[in-house]
Formats: structure tokens, sequence, C-alpha cells
């Protein structure tokens, strides 16, 4: 008798069915499997937006916190996850979020500028952003998106890379986010508010802080000072974001070495440098290799502006402190000593020089893991003026900005108009009339000597123009300063996309000699670019993520100015290639 008697017939048969099945699911489930260790996991998160009484300066005020914390929580994933992020608006002010740096890839329902790919999430409303990690890997940062909410609303994401690959530099022994933010002691909402009526420039703040913390050199603050504490002998990765609202900021540690590994999560070829120059809307990781035995003294953290305009900037210093763990023997002598604080050397604040040597040694790996994928060749090309320009004061009433009138901020002469209802909404449900049009001028409305002596005319215009480009578009932006009211250089942020910069210079960039000198081999590859101070930056992108993608100074006043416009994406042919329709709960202008 053969096994299978064991079993009556209608027995043997439903064996077989199951071994069937076994197999067939098999089949089903293990490249399944193999597929979802790449494709990465579900992360849940919960942001209650709500106010916090936090004391900075000797003084308390009210903020808007995520979950009551300043800075706001950390986000981590792996690249390839998935993130649901429920923001439950409990504050009197409309809501949204931004995940700066995320390409959002057909998800740009979930980028979060407001009024460009959502309306706000109105208070006691909710909005889950759900979107996937894509081909990222490196620091980035999370803020509010709408008015100046986002000076105190920011926090880390921290996207590391797949389980088991590793960086490609030495495994630090500890990654800690360094957030530099800027403090105001008044309300910043009414600030900003009072200075768009007035047409004058708002106060600048009072402070900067590291992870929220001002630092020795405020009133009332050296208890509210960030230490890093470290073990000699040790990495350390330093992930640092400008989450400042209007200030390019230098960075260094007294007598300590960085190398810059990663910029705006790209890897880049690493670099030794004392000092760092971070725009808002920049992200760094810097490794800090520490002395291998404990010195007698501790280094003070410092950072304070990079600031080229004619506005009075806020001239202060933040700083934390880095101290080394020392051996046993002498932490009792040293409790009753105190270590000397040794200060780092920082470039002046109007140090273009140094800004210009150091963006120029931001390059990609360009190796077969980390391929450039810089367009060679363009499909379309566009030259764009950003600076300053003024507004007329409306009758009966008396401006502060120069004679009589209002800053205003503008590309090709374009003072952007924010919508009272969403971009993407308009162009995904064809109801666009009225809202915005595409006629963004590709080139300046009228040629000068963009850093010469200025025109006469300093008015701008006004509208919500935007430029729409076909599905894979490869794309060239030349931005070029201008010295309206004075040259001053603008950290200029694209959503949706990373781009190559392909080249930088001084002056009116010359369209017949400078694409010549264009770096097509390891341009960086960033979402936040320096337009140099009386100079331009060629940057580009292919335009493969359809949608409504903003682009604007990360100076805040200056996007408050109008120092904004978005790209409209069409769909492509193919089924991955169309923007996703919009979630059920997409919050309602
Ligand atoms: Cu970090 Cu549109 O901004």
């Amino acid at each position: 008798m053969g096994p299978s008697n064991i079993f009556p017939p209608s027995a043997s048969l439903k064996y077989s069915m199951v071994v069937l099945a076994i197999l067939f699911a098999a089949v089903l489930v293990f490249p399944e499997q193999a597929l979802a260790k790449n494709a990465g996991i579900t992360r849940n998160y919960k942001f209650n937006i709500k106010m916090q009484n936090v004391t900075r300066l000797c003084q308390t005020k009210s903020i808007v916190t995520v979950n009551g914390q300043f800075p706001g929580p950390r986000i981590i994933a792996r690249e390839g996850d998935h993130l649901l992020i429920k923001v439950v608006n409990h504050v009197k002010y409309n809501m949204t979020i931004h995940w700066h740096g995320i390409r959002q890839l057909r998800s740009g329902w979930a980028d979060g500028p407001a009024y460009i790919t959502q309306c706000p999430i109105q208070t006691g409303h909710s909005y889950v952003y759900n979107f996937t990690v894509t081909g990222q890997r490196g620091t980035l940062f999370w803020h509010a998106h709408i008015s100046w909410l986002r000076a105190t609303v920011y926090g880390p994401i921290v996207i590391l890379p797949k389980k088991h690959v590793p960086y490609p530099f030495p495994q630090p022994h500890k990654e800690v986010p360094i957030i530099f933010g800027e403090w105001w002691k008044t309300d910043t909402e009414k600030l900003i508010s009072q200075a768009l009526q007035t047409g004058g420039a708002p106060n600048v703040s009072d402070a900067y802080t590291i992870n929220g913390l001002p630092g020795p050199s405020y009133n009332c603050s050296a208890k509210d000072t960030f230490k890093l504490k470290v073990k000699p002998g040790k990495t350390y990765l330093l992930r640092m974001i400008n989450a400042a609202l209007n200030d390019e900021l230098f960075f260094s540690i007294a007598n300590h070495t960085l190398t810059v590994v990663e910029t705006d999560a790209v890897y880049v070829k690493p670099f030794k440098t004392k000092v760092v120059l971070i725009t808002p809307g920049q992200t760094t990781n810097v490794l800090l290799k520490v002395k291998s035995k404990a010195p007698n003294a501790n280094f003070l953290i410092a950072a304070r502006p990079y600031a080229t305009g004619p506005a009075a900037f806020d001239n202060t210093t933040t700083g934390g402190i880095l101290e080394y763990e020392q051996p046993a023997s002498s932490a009792s002598k040293n409790r009753t000593r105190k270590l000397t604080l040794l200060k780092p050397a920082l470039p002046r604040f109007n140090d273009t020089n140094f800004a210009t040597k150091f963006s120029n040694q931001i390059r990609s790996l360009a190796t077969a893991k980390f391929p450039v994928n810089v367009p060679k060749k363009v499909d379309r090309r566009f030259f764009f003026t950003v600076g300053l320009g003024l507004n007329p004061c409306p009758k009966n009433q008396t401006c502060q900005g120069p004679n009589n009138t209002m800053l205003a901020a503008s590309i090709n002469n374009v003072s952007f108009v924010q919508p009272n209802v969403s971009l993407l909404q308009s162009h995904f449900f064809n109801k666009s009339k009225g809202v915005y049009t595409t006629d963004f001028p590709a080139n300046p409305p009228f040629k000068f000597n963009y850093t010469g002596t200025p025109p006469k005319n300093l008015m701008v215009n006004s509208g919500t123009k935007v430029v729409s480009l076909p599905f894979n578009c490869r794309v060239e932006v030349v931005m070029q300063d201008t010295s309206i009211i004075a040259a001053e250089s603008h950290p200029l942020h694209l959503h949706g996309f990373n781009f190559f910069v392909v080249g930088q210079g001084f002056g009116n960039f010359d369209p017949n000699k400078d694409p010549a000198k264009f770096n097509l081999v390891d341009p960086a590859e960033r979402n936040t670019v320096g337009v140099p101070s009386g100079g331009w930056v060629a940057i580009r992108f292919l335009a493969d993520n359809p949608g409504v993608w903003f682009m604007h100074c990360h100076l805040e006043v200056h996007t408050s100015w109008g120092l904004k416009m978005a790209w409209l994406v069409m769909d492509g042919k193919g089924p991955k290639q169309k923007l996703q329709p919009p979630p059920s709960d997409l919050p309602k202008c």
C-alpha cells in the first residue's frame, strides 16, 4: 500500500489540491516577500497642531507647535518606506505641512504648500499626508507652509538607507540633528501681516537657535544652550538643517574640522572644512571626528548670518557647547574647575568670497551606484531675474517702503499673487479659469543691466502665472539676481524635484560664453541653491513628476513679497506617469 492510500479518495483529492494551492501561493508569495524587503514599511505619525507656552530670552510666549514640542518631532524612515502622517489642527490658524525636499513622485497632494497643492487644514480639521520616500536618503525637514507659521513649526526628517545598505562613508558612532531656527519675541503672524499692510520690512529676529535653544550669548539663555557630549576618538554625523526664516548661516565648531558628506539628501564627494554655509531650506550632513583624547576645554558650536542684502538683519550669534566625556580620574577635578570655552572664527557677515568657494566644493559622487542624471540636452530654457521691486502705495494710505511705496519681490518682474483655491486642484479638475494663467514669462519682460544701475521704473507686475511643461521635459533655468533696491543672495527652492547646479557666476549671465563652462560631470544635486548676490546660477532638472510644483525664495520675507512661481508638469502617457486623484480627506477652501 502506497502512502497515498492512507487517505480515502476524496481526502486524497483535497490533499493534492492543498499542495497545489501551497505551491501556487508560494510562487505568488515569495517574489512578493523579496519585493517587500525593498518596498519598505508603512510608518504612521500623528501631528497635533497645538499652542504651547515656551520661554526664551526671559520671555514666555504661546507658540504654535506639533504635539507641544519645539522643535517638532523627528520623522524617521528608510528609503522606500511609506509615510502616513495625520495632521490635526487644534489652533486658530489655518495650517499645512510641507515635507521639504521629499520628491513626492505622483503624490503632489501631499506636498503641502498652501494654495499651491492644497487648501489649508482649517481649525478643528485634519488631513493625512500620504507619500512614499523613493530614491532618497539623508537629512531633510518638515515645516509649516502657510504664512510665517514655520517660525516655530518645523522638525527633522531622517531618511536612512535601505536595510543592510551602508553609508558611502564610515559608519558614525552617533547621529545628531542640528536644526537652526530663528526666534522672535513678538508674534510673527502679527509681524508679517502688519508688514504686508504697511509695505515696510518686518522687524528682524531677536535670536537664532540650535535645536530650539539660543545659547550663552543671549540674555537669560545660559540654561537654554544645546550641548553635544562626545566620547574621545569617535565620529559623529551631524544632520544640519537651516529652518531659519530669513537668514543664511555660517556654522563652525571651535578647533574641529568637519567633513561634508551629503547635502539636501544627496551624497556628495566628501570634503573637509572648518566652516559650513547653510541657507534656509538646505540640509547638510557632516562628519565630526572628535579628538582622540579629551582636551582640557569645551568648544563653542556657533552659527551667525551670512547677509548680503540692503536690509537690517539679526546680527547675533547662536551657540551650543561641545563637551568631551572626561576620563574618570579627572572627572572630579573638572567638576570643581571650570573648563575654558574655546570659540570658533566665523567669516565676516558679508563674506561672499567664502560663500562662493564653499558652494563650488559641493559635487555629486558621480559613481556607478550614485550616478549623476543631469540632463545633457535641454528641451526648454528659461532665464529668470530674481530680486526685489516695488508696488505703489494704495490710495489714502501711507506706506513704509522707499518713497512711500510697498516693498515687493518678483521673478521676471512677476510678483506672484496667491490664489484662494489650490492650483493643483484647479489643474486636476480643469478649473483653472480665473485661478491661474500659463503665461509665466520665460524671459524678463525687458532687458537691462541686471547687476548694474537699476532701471527707473522699479514697479513689479502681479499675477498668478505658471509655466506649463510636458512630461519628461528637460529644463534649464538660469536665475539672475538683480540690483533692484540692492543685490542680494536668494536661496531658491524647488518643490517636487532635485535639480543639478550646472554653473554659477557673478555679474550678468552671458548666454554665449557661460554655458561652455557648465559642469555636466559632477554637479551638485539639490533642492535649494543660493543665487549669488549680484550673480547668477544655472540649474537643470528633468520634469518627470506630474503636478504643480512651487518654486520660491526660501527667505520667508521674500516669499511673502511675491518671489515665487509654480511649474505645472503635465501627465505622461504611461500608467505610472500620471498624477493620482486627490485623497478624499483633502481639505476644502
Ligand atoms: Cu521649505 Cu516651499 O519650502
